[in-house]
């Protein structure tokens, strides 16, 4: 349908993007999981007008009133969403018009019906992703190959267009990085080069230096960051990102060092026994240690470069003041009670991330709190006090809580003892 509404603005359509690199990486039709579909309009004749991606989305949502369409006014890109669809499930599609701002052709040049889609694709980022399927007749079905993304794909390199790319866009630096460990294909050699030459001239500094033009770049490292992290291959990614110093996009000391690799390697055992219901979201606790690895000086900075959430930015800035008061105040304390009393002031992922760089016995400590400590509930409860004729009121928080050091501190292990206990 979508073919058809641009034929019939004599327009045409291609697929271009991720899920023609994936149509042509999967082998079988189950090995493709395509959630996100990027299509470009193009004029036949002439470039289409700006507005071309818009108006298809529009006439696209009448036929398919169950997504929703979202216009992005100053991209005039427009995206139609399926959220949950019985067939489609969740898709995303966007539609864009192809943009040919960078080299303007005159409209009567016999190149132009090619050319402009070829300047589309010309601005990606690999040519593995800036291959075009075109949807619409004569000629649908076709490949539109500009830059040798076909052959890359055979060869399993990832290749940039051109030579500025990662200057241009350091965050192109992640993505590859992704797809070549996602993909397991390797940087073309000079493509390395480019990332090397762009780290070492300091290209850094624009994803870590914060001002106002360049929030959409740390916003669009972030967003690699949670793919990366967020991916099953998450540690293998940052071993190539720390093997091409891209660590430095973060923040120009941090480097995969063994302590780094140690902690991280703990983390996950933290998730996975402290976590199971994945109530913390994981690749931000990934990325939280990250950040906490740096001197703390710089912690709060990048976490707020990186536009974390309110409790991440919150925690990191607080890290090394709670840090320091665990370390001094814990050893001392003998008593369950007195052990519980000073954790459960700070929440999971804080004690987590202390535990990450504490000395084992500290460490042990934490963890005994949270294993064992933490489930310990008090012998008796609130109806039991009301049995025992106690009036309901703000006075039971107390009880309860004298009851609950008792039982952490074994002065009382059953409900006789714990009734004899309130009566004294
Ligand atoms: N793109 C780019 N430079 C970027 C981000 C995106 O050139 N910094 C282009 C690429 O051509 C990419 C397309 O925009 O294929 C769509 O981007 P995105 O949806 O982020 O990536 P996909 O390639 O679709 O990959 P994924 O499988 O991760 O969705």
């Amino acid at each position: 349908k979508a073919s058809q509404a641009a034929e019939k603005r004599g327009w045409h359509l291609y697929l271009v993007g991720g899920a023609v690199r994936d149509l042509l990486l999967a082998e079988t039709a189950d090995q493709l999981m395509i959630k996100d579909i990027d299509l470009v309009v193009d004029g036949f004749h002439k470039s289409a007008d700006v507005g071309a991606g818009v108006e298809l989305a529009k006439a696209l949502q009448e036929l398919y009133p169950a997504a929703r369409l979202e216009i992005h006014g100053a991209f005039q890109t427009a995206a139609l969403l399926w959220h949950k669809d019985p067939e489609l499930n969740s898709l995303w599609v966007d539609i864009a018009t192809a943009r040919t701002e960078f080299y303007p052709y005159p409209a009567a040049n016999p190149e132009v019906e090619a050319s402009s889609i070829r300047q589309d694709l010309y601005r990606r980022d690999f040519t593995i992703n800036a291959l075009a399927l075109r949807l619409t007749s004569p000629r649908s079905g076709e490949l539109l190959d500009f830059f040798g993304g076909l052959l890359d794909l055979q060869a399993k390199q990832i290749r940039v267009l051109h030579a500025n790319s990662f200057i241009e866009d350091p965050t192109r630096i992640y993505r590859g990085v992704r797809f070549a460990v996602r993909f397991g294909f390797d940087f073309e050699p000079r493509t390395e080069e480019y990332i090397r030459y762009a780290i070492n001239s300091g290209v850094y500094d624009r994803t870590t230096q914060h001002n106002s033009r360049t929030p959409a770049l740390q916003t669009r490292l972030k967003t690699e960051l949670k793919h990366i992290l967020e991916a099953p291959y998450w540690k293998s990614a940052l071993q190539l990102l720390d093997n091409l110093q891209a660590l430095q996009c973060i923040h120009h000391t941090l480097s995969l060092d063994a302590e780094l690799l140690r902690q991280l390697r703990l983390l996950e055992r933290c998730l996975h026994r402290f976590d199971p219901q994945l109530t913390l979201v994981h690749w931000q606790m990934r990325l939280e240690a990250l950040i906490a690895h740096l001197e703390p000086k710089y912690r709060e900075k990048v976490a707020k470069n990186l536009q974390l959430q309110e409790d991440s930015i919150h925690r990191l800035q607080n890290l090394a003041q709670t840090q320091a008061e665990v370390r001094e105040l814990l050893p001392q304390l003998q008593r369950p009670s007195q052990i519980v009393q000073l954790l459960k002031k700070y929440d999971l992922p804080m004690l987590i991330l202390i535990a990450l760089q504490s000395p084992r016995s500290l460490r042990k400590q934490i963890w005994h709190y949270l294993t064992v400590l933490t489930h310990i509930q008090p012998i008796l409860n609130g109806n039991d006090l009301k049995k025992l004729g106690y009036k309901p009121g703000p006075q039971y928080r107390q009880i309860l809580d004298d009851i609950l050091a008792a039982t952490l501190d074994r002065v009382i292990t059953n409900k006789p003892e714990a009734e004899l206990f309130l009566s004294t």
